[in-house]
């Protein structure tokens, strides 16, 4: 097999995700053989090295052995049963893991298989509960600007990413949504911790008017993931986690994303020292092997819900693949991982390196801002670097470095014109420079002329 036969025959058949499939006329597909650790390769024998962990998901590399023995292991023992009336060891094992690593009081596990998914259950059993507890009224929920939540059309209405939600905008529920505290927007000579707190307020302002007919908030913790990397910092989540206590209103944190170390901490709730009402995993949950996602909730939420049939309370809803056994043989073998290895630890030292080889970018000048969370990094490109006006989309200029990452053997997905890292945590620091050296050479060939 080539790399051109396989283009060939994918282009008769198949329908690529978040793809405007003409652009394959010019731009080819890359067929991939095999994987291992950061690395890619095709069928030709050419690499690449992953820095976005295939779209966030992978964590300690393709193809990781601890990972798949485990996978190997349970596909001999029992591949998948329903999970409705029947159950078994692996969803068990990773259910009480899950509620015991996760912020406290996040005791019970709903499973579906992606994402989306997860803020779909999460939307759902937030509504529910006002509903089996009388307060009828509350059918709304509050987002951010610029949050991303998903493409099933309850996530995509509670998300606010235009290109990707305005096209379907008729068929969405309508959300309250109030200004991001993303800190890229400060005032010159505001911290991040200020410029945060300071964005509360039309938050808390939201919540004290509609309070009585809100269900939820949510957010994506520290992160603006598919909302172009933006970042903001941990007082909001307190500030959000107060207020949300004090109006009756519940949080729902969707960690799709951020969960599993990618901020620094496991958690990155963790960091404001909060637990939300829901919280919504997939991604770095299965190492990035399966498509597995968890909606964790609390007591009180659950026991709403738990009555006796006939009152019709039930959290009736179901996808065929909950809990399958080979996702959370997966999702264990990764948890395993962060239980024996110093994960955080280590991956402290990898972000620093990041920070140190990309801190001489925020001096180009068509550079907006290097900013960073963890073992995220991104990079904004800017038409103007005093007034920060961002080149016109149209110009695709983030394309340029994607262009540029695919020759010299880098796998970078510029959101736009923000180009970023995400890397699994096994990349070394020759890696690290090497991932970081593509991405220089692109940004300074994006940003001519
Ligand atoms: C924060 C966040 N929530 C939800 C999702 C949706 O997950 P999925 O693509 O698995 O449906 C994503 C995907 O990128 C995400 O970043």
């Amino acid at each position: 097999m080539s790399n051109a036969d396989l283009i060939t025959r994918d282009l008769r058949h198949l329908w690529h995700p978040c793809t405007q499939m003409k652009d394959h006329e010019w731009l080819p597909l890359v067929p991939i053989r095999r994987g291992e650790g950061v690395w890619l390769e095709d069928f030709e024998g050419r690499h690449y090295l992953d820095a976005i962990s295939s779209w966030w998901v992978n964590l300690f590399g393709h193809c990781n052995p601890r990972i798949g023995d485990r996978v190997k292991r349970q596909l001999d023992t029992l591949e998948h049963v329903i999970l409705a009336g029947f159950t078994h060891a692996p969803v068990v094992e990773l259910s009480e893991r899950l509620a015991a690593i996760t912020p406290a009081g996040l005791n019970h596990c709903f499973y579906a298989d992606n994402g989306s998914s997860a803020i779909e259950v999460a939307l759902k059993m937030s509504f529910h509960y006002w509903q089996n507890r009388g307060q009828r009224q509350k059918r709304r929920f509050v987002n951010l600007a610029n949050s991303y939540h998903g493409e099933t059309l309850g996530a995509l209405a509670a998300g606010d990413v235009s290109l990707y939600k305005d096209t379907y905008g008729p068929l969405l529920m309508e959300m309250l949504t109030v200004p991001s505290p993303d800190c890229y927007a400060r005032e010159p000579g505001v911290s991040c911790e200020e410029h945060s707190r300071r964005m509360f307020a039309p938050m808390r302002e939201t919540l004290e008017r509609h309070a009585d007919e809100i269900c939820a908030v949510i957010v994506e913790p520290l992160v603006q993931c598919a909302g172009y990397m933006r970042m903001y910092h941990p007082v909001y989540l307190k500030l959000l986690r107060a207020a949300c206590d004090e109006f009756g209103v519940h949080l729902i944190a969707d960690e799709i994303a951020v969960g599993f170390g990618r901020t620094g901490t496991l958690f990155a709730c963790e960091q404001a020292g909060i637990a939300p009402d829901f919280l919504c995993l997939s991604k770095g949950l299965t190492g990035g092997y399966l498509p597995l996602s968890v909606t964790l909730t609390t007591d009180e939420i659950y026991s709403a819900f738990y009555d006796d049939y006939a009152t019709l309370r039930a959290f009736l809803h179901s996808h065929s693949y909950t809990g399958n056994p080979l996702g959370c043989s997966a999702a264990l073998a990764t948890l395993d991982i962060f239980a024996e290895d110093d994960v955080i630890g280590d991956n402290r030292q990898k972000a620093a390196r990041m920070a140190e080889l990309t801190a001489p970018l925020a001096d180009h000048p068509h550079v907006g801002d290097v900013r960073q969370s963890g073992m995220i990094l991104a990079i904004e490109m800017v038409k103007d670097k005093a007034t920060r006006e961002p080149w016109p989309w149209e110009e695709r200029r983030g394309l340029t470095v994607y262009r540029h990452g695919l020759e010299k053997g880098v796998l970078l997905r510029p959101l736009g014109n923000v180009i970023y890292f995400m890397p699994p945590y096994v990349i070394s620091d020759e890696e690290i420079e090497l991932m970081v050296e593509v991405a220089a050479e692109g940004i300074e060939l994006a940003t001519r002329g």
